[in-house]
């Protein structure tokens, strides 16, 4: 199957109330875990990559390994999405690659640090849906601004620091026309979310309940969704680790969102963690091995777990099969005569 528009995909998800992990690769096999974990569910996916991992992999490598996949597993509806953008050039050069999603992460400036003002943010996500739709590609905007830094990308400081304005999210949405809204309800990337098992205080979903009540029909999305899950922290420090005490976003939690608009969940650091125990878990057990495959394959297996697991429980389990690929050729015509709506529809309070 080509790859396909993550909007396409979005859609589907809406119609059937169901959420889409979108999952953080850097190497062939990240690749081939998601795959293998999509063909066991029979889910859809969006596969991801961040600037950081655009770099480590180059890009030649991992649009052809995206492409690979997407003509080794026809039957498996693919969008290949570029995470956290920071410019309009970051997103031209991910859409000129054959990326057929990106995110303009407005919510900091390009140096991916400062938070940026709310116009600036306007302006460059409007700039970067201009350009995407015109070519039928998707775009995802940010308002509100994530905890926690990762490969140098982040604000830093704690999730609750620039929780998203719901009247602002509504403004966002009509102003850039874009097809995904990530928000900022409380949460962090990388492994320390919470210092405890997060309630109202810290996790904000009465704050994503009011933004979708306003925007209904706006596909949310929840960044830094890992749930961070215990087994895993405990291989990583049964081998040699040293992960300190830390909790992530309870699965249930992530359910109340499907159940509330969010269609996206974006999940790196839980794969990071099983591939970094398994691979302890073989250099600990058996000193004496040296070739990558050894430590590799179980790597690999490990992160499959993980990846069907959250695609069962964020329901997208099944739903492979259920239409047929729009082209990106077409989803541009349907931006251009506007029966794919880039108005969101926004509720009275
Ligand atoms: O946005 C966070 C993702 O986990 C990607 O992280 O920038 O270290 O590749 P990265
Ligand atoms: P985690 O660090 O919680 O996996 O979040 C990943 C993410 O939001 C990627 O954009
Ligand atoms: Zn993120």
């Amino acid at each position: 199957m080509p790859l396909v528009s993550m909007r396409q995909l979005l859609d589907e998800a809406a119609k059937g109330g169901y959420g889409v992990g979108a999952f953080n690769v850097n190497d062939m096999e990240q690749i081939q875990a998601i795959m293998e974990a999509a063909k066991e569910t029979r889910s859809p996916v969006i596969i991801q990559a961040s600037r950081g991992a655009r770099q480590f992999a180059q890009d030649r490598y991992l649009y052809h390994l995206i492409l690979a996949a997407s003509e080794l597993y026809p039957e498996i509806p693919i969008a290949m999405h570029q995470d956290h953008g920071n410019s309009f050039e970051t997103c031209k050069s991910a859409i000129e690659l054959g990326f057929t999603s990106v995110m303009m992460d407005g919510s900091l400036k390009a140096d991916g640090k400062t938070p940026s003002t709310f116009e600036e943010n306007v302006e460059v996500t409007r700039k970067v849906v201009d350009f995407a739709h015109e070519r039928g590609i998707t775009v995802e905007g940010e308002i509100g601004v994530l905890g926690g830094v990762e490969d140098g990308h982040g604000a830093g400081g704690s999730g609750l620091d620039h929780i998203t304005d719901p009247d602002q999210a509504v403004e966002f949405a009509e102003r850039t026309g874009v097809d995904a809204l990530a928000i900022a309800i409380g949460t962090s990337h990388g492994a320390y979310k919470f210092t405890k098992k997060p309630d109202g205080s810290v996790l904000k979903m009465d704050v994503l309940i009011a933004i979708h009540k306003r925007l209904p029909n706006t596909h949310l999305v929840m960044h830094g969704s890992s749930s961070v899950p215990k087994d895993l922290q405990e291989i990583v420090n049964q081998y040699g680790g040293k992960l300190k005490e830390t909790w992530g976003v309870p699965v249930e939690e992530i359910q109340l969102g499907i159940r509330n608009g969010v269609r996206k969940i974006n999940v790196d650091t839980d794969n990071r963690l099983a591939i970094t125990g398994a691979i302890r878990k073989v250099l600990w057990e058996s000193p004496e091995k040296f070739d990558p495959r050894d430590y590799m394959k179980p790597a690999r297996e490990a992160m499959q777990k993980v990846v069907a697991t959250r695609m069962t429980q964020f329901g997208q389990a099944g739903h492979a099969g259920d239409y047929k690929p729009v082209s990106i050729a077409e989803i541009a015509k349907g931006y251009k005569d506007g029966s794919l709506s880039t108005r969101p529809l926004v509720a009275a309070k």
